[in-house]
Order: C-alpha cells, then sequence, then structure tokens
C-alpha cells in the first residue's frame, strides 16, 4: 500500500519498509548512487529518496527527471541532511510516466502570468500546491464554523429567473439556436433563465423555515471588471438567520473571519506565503484575530474620507458608491483593522434591504479588510410586505416573479438578516495572494475561458 509523503514526513521512529508514489522534483546522480527529491502534493515538503545503482528499477534512472512519475520502495532512515527528520533508502524505484525535455517547469520563478497559461499544471508547484490545499481546507472550515453552530446547509440553485442584486450582471442560460435567441417562451424553461448571481433570496426562503442557515456555492457574474479582485464565476458563502437584526449579522460576520484566519494561522501550508509572498503575514493575521473589528456609518465614513486630506481618483460625496480605494484607505490607513461599513443611502443598494427609520438610509453592511477592500456583503432584509413591495416600484421589479419571494412577509413574517463572504477574496486574504486569478483552479474572467 501506498503511503502519502505528508505521513512519511510526520513519522518519529524509523519504519519498515513502506511504499510512496509521486513526481520527482529534482534529482542529483554521483558515482553509484541518485538522490530524488519527491512530492506527492499532500504536503509542502519532499521526502528525499536515495536511490543506490543495481536496486531493481535503476536502469531507468536517467528518464526519472523533473516531472516525471516514479513508485519507490524503502526504508526510513534518519537523515545526515538539514531541514529534514527523514531521507527513503530506496529498495525498489519504478519509472511510471516519463516526460519530455519541453516540460514547462524545469526551473523556478516562473511568472503568475505565465504559470496561469498552463493552469493545468500549476497545482504541482510548490506555491499553487498550497494555495489549493488551503483552499480546500477553508472550505471545510467554513461548513466547520457553520455547522458548530446549528446552521443547516441548503443547496439554492445555479440556474435561476431572478436576479438577486438587481444588477443585470447575469449570464443567460438557453437552448435556442441563434436564430431564434429571443423567443424566450420558446426556450428550454418558458422564460429567460440565468446563472445565479447569488443564492440569498432561496436562502432566505429556508432561513424562514428552518432560522439558521447557509449556502456555498458558485455564483456568476457577468461584470466586465477586469480587475484583480473579480472573477466571472466564483464562490460565495451565504448564511441566512431569521429572528437576526444588523447588528446579529454583523457579530456572525466578524466572528466567521476570526474563526477562518485562526484556521489560516495553524495551516502548515500558510509557510510558504510568509516566504514567497509577504514576509508580514502572519503578524497580520494574528492582529486580526485578537484585536476587534471596527464599524462605522456610510454616513461617517464619507466624512473621515472627504476630511482625510487624500488625493482620491475616484470622487467621495454622500450618495456615491465608496470604490475599492476609499475602503482601502479606511480599513489599511484609518482604522488599521477589518472594519465594517453599515447603513448604506438606499439608492445605491438592491432592493431587498430593509429601510431605515431615517428613510433615507438601508440596513447593508459591507466588511472591509486591509489589502482587499470588501470581502462580505450583508444587510437585514426587508421583511414589512407594503415596504417591499414599495421597493419592487422604485427598482422596476414585477411584483409577478417575485410574489414567492415576498409570500415569506405575508405569511408569519420574520426580521432576518444574512451576508456573502467571497470565497476567493477570503482565500487572497490569509494567504497575501494578490490575484483573485490565483486561488482559483481554473479562473474565468472576461475573454478569458480556458480549460
Ligand atoms: O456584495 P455582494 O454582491 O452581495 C450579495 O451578493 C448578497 N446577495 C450577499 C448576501 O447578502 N447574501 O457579494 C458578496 C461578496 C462580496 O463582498 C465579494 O467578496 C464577493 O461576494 N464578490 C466577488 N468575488 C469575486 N468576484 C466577483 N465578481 C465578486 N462579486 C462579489
Ligand atoms: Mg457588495
Amino acid at each position: 500500500m501506498r503511503t502519502l509523503i505528508k505521513h512519511v514526513l510526520a513519522r518519529t521512529e524509523p519504519t519498515d519498509t513502506l511504499t510512496v508514489s509521486g513526481w520527482v522534483r529534482t534529482r542529483r546522480d554521483s558515482k553509484g548512487f541518485s538522490f530524488i527529491e519527491l512530492n506527492d502534493g499532500s504536503c509542502l515538503g519532499n521526502l528525499q529518496i536515495v536511490a543506490d545503482a543495481g536496486i531493481p528499477g535503476y536502469e531507468d534512472i536517467s528518464k526519472m527527471a523533473t516531472g516525471a512519475s516514479i513508485t519507490v520502495t524503502g526504508k526510513l532512515i534518519p537523515s545526515p541532511a538539514q531541514g529534514q527528520d527523514w531521507e527513503m533508502q530506496a529498495e525498489e524505484i519504478r519509472l511510471i510516466g516519463e516526460v519530455p525535455e519541453d516540460y514547462p517547469l524545469q526551473k523556478k520563478g516562473h511568472t503568475s502570468e505565465f504559470l496561469r497559461s498552463i493552469a493545468h499544471l500549476r497545482p504541482r508547484t510548490n506555491l499553487y500546491g498550497a494555495a489549493f490545499r488551503i483552499r480546500s481546507r477553508m472550505a471545510f472550515a467554513i461548513h466547520r464554523f457553520f455547522q458548530e453552530r446549528d446552521f443547516v446547509y441548503v443547496h439554492t440553485p445555479i440556474v435561476t429567473a431572478s436576479d438577486c442584486e438587481g444588477a443585470g450582471e447575469m449570464f443567460r442560460v438557453t437552448t435556442l439556436p441563434d436564430s431564434q435567441i429571443s423567443k424566450d417562451t420558446e426556450d428550454f424553461f418558458g422564460k429567460r433563465a440565468y446563472l445565479t448571481v447569488s443564492g440569498q433570496l432561496e436562502g432566505e426562503t429556508f432561513a424562514c423555515a428552518l432560522s439558521n442557515i447557509y449556502t456555498f456555492g458558485p455564483t456568476f457574474r457577468a461584470e466586465n471588471s477586469n480587475t484583480s479582485r473579480h472573477a466571472a464565476e466564483f464562490w460565495m458563502v451565504e448564511p441566512e438567520m431569521a429572528f437576526c437584526d444588523l447588528a446579529g449579522d454583523m457579530d456572525c460576520a466578524e466572528a466567521m473571519i476570526k474563526f477562518l484566519v485562526s484556521e489560516a494561522l495553524a495551516d502548515p501550508d500558510l509557510s510558504i506565503f510568509e516566504k514567497f509572498i509577504d514576509k508580514a503575514l502572519r503578524a497580520r493575521l494574528e492582529h486580526v484575530v485578537e484585536k476587534p473589528f471596527q464599524r462605522i456609518t456610510y454616513t461617517d465614513a464619507v466624512k473621515l474620507l472627504e476630511s482625510s486630506g487624500k488625493e482620491f481618483q475616484y470622487p467621495v460625496k454622500y450618495g456615491l458608491n465608496l470604490q475599492s480605494e476609499h475602503e482601502r484607505w479606511l480599513t489599511e490607513e484609518y482604522f488599521k483593522q477589518p472594519t465594517t461599513v453599515y447603513n448604506y443611502p438606499k439608492e445605491i443598494k438592491p432592493f431587498y434591504m430593509r429601510l431605515n427609520e431615517d428613510g433615507k438610509t438601508v440596513t447593508a453592511m459591507d466588511l472591509l479588510v486591509p489589502g482587499i477592500g470588501e470581502i462580505i456583503g450583508g444587510s437585514q432584509r426587508e421583511e414589512r410586505y407594503d415596504v417591499l413591495l414599495e421597493n419592487f416600484k422604485h427598482h422596476n421589479i414585477d411584483p409577478e416573479s417575485y410574489a414567492w419571494y415576498a409570500d415569506l412577509r405575508k405569511y408569519g413574517t420574520v426580521p432576518h438578516a444574512g451576508f456573502g463572504l467571497g470565497f476567493e477574496r477570503l482565500l487572497m486574504f490569509i494567504t497575501g495572494i494578490q490575484n483573485i486569478r490565483d486561488v482559483i483552479p481554473f479562473p474565468r474572467t472576461p475573454g478569458h475561458c480556458e480549460f
């Protein structure tokens, strides 16, 4: 039976014979033996193999070049080399898959742009292997956070007819031939359908039955913003809580971020990001866990920005959206800590947010983090039937299509609130990776849908 290298490296005692498999990172030949650094993707570390000439399979040693796959059987012995406890004295070494000379990952130090063009091979590098292992563990940590708090995981639809955010940034799903593309009633679903931008609306229906729920799945946005923080396909975590107001919503968002950052701090793969991406990463994340987050209303945030004396590219004015540069100034330069901005003007937010007593603002909240800006967007929802119907009018929403959504307010309505965490933005935050394309296995952005 094959043993993963992760478990081999964690051994505290020498072993009887065992078998490992993986891809050769490097090989050095000496007179009478060879050293191989073997990696199987189970952890950051390589296992050093010592193969003496003459063992079965050694005749293929010259083909065991960087990138080739091999299987080795042997015994662990204490390693004289620095930085590793064990090496494996091979008793048998078998070539599984050869690699021709054009293997693109020969050298170290490829640019992230180049590695994106070979996204099918980049998980074999140390950095991306670590990034995608962390992605896996963070996804699991999200489930743990909510499951431990009795939230029910709901699978909301990926194909939908509703535009939750009302921003018109939806990808259409159709089976109509090109010549009949606008005959909606003849389409597969008898009406226009899209890929979902958010599972929130369907999530709300389940919160209004099961109390605390969350969704975690892919979402799609056809926004043509070619930034380092936007992808056309990304994953969102969306909890929704019944009998909860904006303050409770912000508490949950902050607790979740602190939990996930603590998990990341304990992750064995974090060290590579500290080494190659951001030397101050660990200290920054520890600070996030230890210090309380900040909260400020949109109105006060605008005042702060106006009096900051800082030259921004985009204007700051009550009633305008905060741009990423504004968000980053608040969280990086002013508060120096994750910061939640809440109570935004109703004009710049979607129809479902609850109107405040002032009649001007809604119970929206955005959680901003240093280095990125918005990582979470959420709100308390409008639970008053009449007010929601008014909102439909202001936002030009057909009340017929959203009758099911309004029904929640008609039949036993409850105050409820929730938020959406951009999963990739969380990964960027905890790894320090600057481009969203580098935390998604196969990123989809304007003009790019390879693999
Ligand atoms: O602020 P947003 O648009 O909020 C919603 O979709 C709500 N329905 C969520 C809710 O209340 N249940 O998106 C939520 C988060 C953003 O804060 C951001 O982190 C991420 O999703 N996000 C994106 N991430 C990557 N690429 C994009 N194009 C993104 N758009 C939003
Ligand atoms: Mg938002």
